[in-house]
């Protein structure tokens, strides 16, 4: 990458970042990551997730922008890595109909935690993409470790590639994204899966955002409706693992896609979401 252009990423990461940041400190390891491998105070590293020794698998840890890097375009749009809550992944699948006739496309699936969660249930086809090829190895081993002990599970396939450059499979489609971008891309992504909806009846999507900091552009779009809104507790004994160190809680907000034979929403999906400053995370207002 010449000069001019990592200069203007860094600019553009910086314009996102710096206005909503706490600390200068926080924001350098927001963009780059930690400073000899440590955070400060409030960004310590998350725990190991107690779902890695259970399946024998590793995606847990946080990384920052400078590992995760691929020399893409779509680079300059990347928030970090940090693996979600497996607990609140099962209970937000558990809430959309029709699992077994649907595929479902983690777009930035990172070490694939998600997509080993998702194996947990009888969807027809798992997709993982994932851009930084740093964390690709880890999505591909951790699928082939939950291939060898889950034969009669569903297998993983992990895409390295770019989210924007995905095309969405037929039928009904699951799409979970964890904040993998900022508002740009998924403003791009938005477009892409409306283009996809234009007059085919046929075509189902559910999108399952975790962590949804820019939700309005999906409440905004007259191709999807509320389906499932909540701020769910973690596990107990996932306390710690979150991506700061104090999280006990994330949001997750479903929408579907409107035409056909939709689902009736479930009680309290169309509740108000806020972005909590610095913008980082958002939450369902009760
Ligand atoms: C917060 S992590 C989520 C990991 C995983 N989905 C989970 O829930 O455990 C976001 C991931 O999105 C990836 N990402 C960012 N931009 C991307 C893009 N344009 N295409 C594909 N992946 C991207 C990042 O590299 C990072 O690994």
């Amino acid at each position: 990458m010449g000069a001019l252009n990592e200069l203007s990423l860094k600019l553009y990461r910086a314009v996102m970042i710096l206005p909503r940041a706490h600390s200068l400190q926080r924001v350098r390891e927001r963009m780059f990551g930690p400073k000899n491998g440590r955070y400060s105070v409030d960004l310590n590293p998350p725990l190991p997730h107690p779902i890695d020794r259970q399946y024998g698998i590793d995606t847990s840890g946080h990384l920052g922008f400078n590992a995760l890097r691929s020399g893409k375009s779509s680079d300059i749009y990347m928030t970090s890595y940090g693996g979600s809550q497996p607990s609140i992944l099962r209970r937000t699948l558990r809430a959309i109909p029709d699992l077994d006739r649907s595929v479902f496309l983690d777009l930035g699936c990172g070490k694939g935690r998600a997509t080993v969660v998702a194996t947990e249930f009888p969807f027809r086809r798992i997709i993982g993409v994932e851009l930084a090829p740093s964390v690709v190895p880890f999505a591909r081993a951790n699928a082939e470790r939950i291939g060898w002990q889950f034969p009669e599970r569903t297998p993983i396939e992990v895409i390295e590639g770019d989210a924007l450059a995905t095309a969405i499979p037929d039928g009904q489609v699951v799409i979970f994204f964890y904040h993998p971008f900022f508002r740009a891309l998924m403003k791009k992504i938005v477009a892409k899966m409306e283009n996809a909806l234009k007059g085919k009846e046929e075509r189902r999507i559910f999108v399952v955002y975790y962590d949804p900091v820019y939700g309005d552009l999906y409440d905004k779009s007259r191709y999807f409706q509320r389906f499932f809104a909540g701020n769910i507790d973690f596990e107990p004994f996932e306390l710690g693992t979150g991506a700061s160190c104090f999280d006990c809680q994330d949001t997750v907000v479903i929408w579907q896609s409107r035409g056909g034979d939709m689902a009736p929403p479930h009680p309290g999906a169309e509740a108000k979401l806020r972005v909590i400053p610095p913008g980082w995370r958002a939450e369902v207002m009760s």
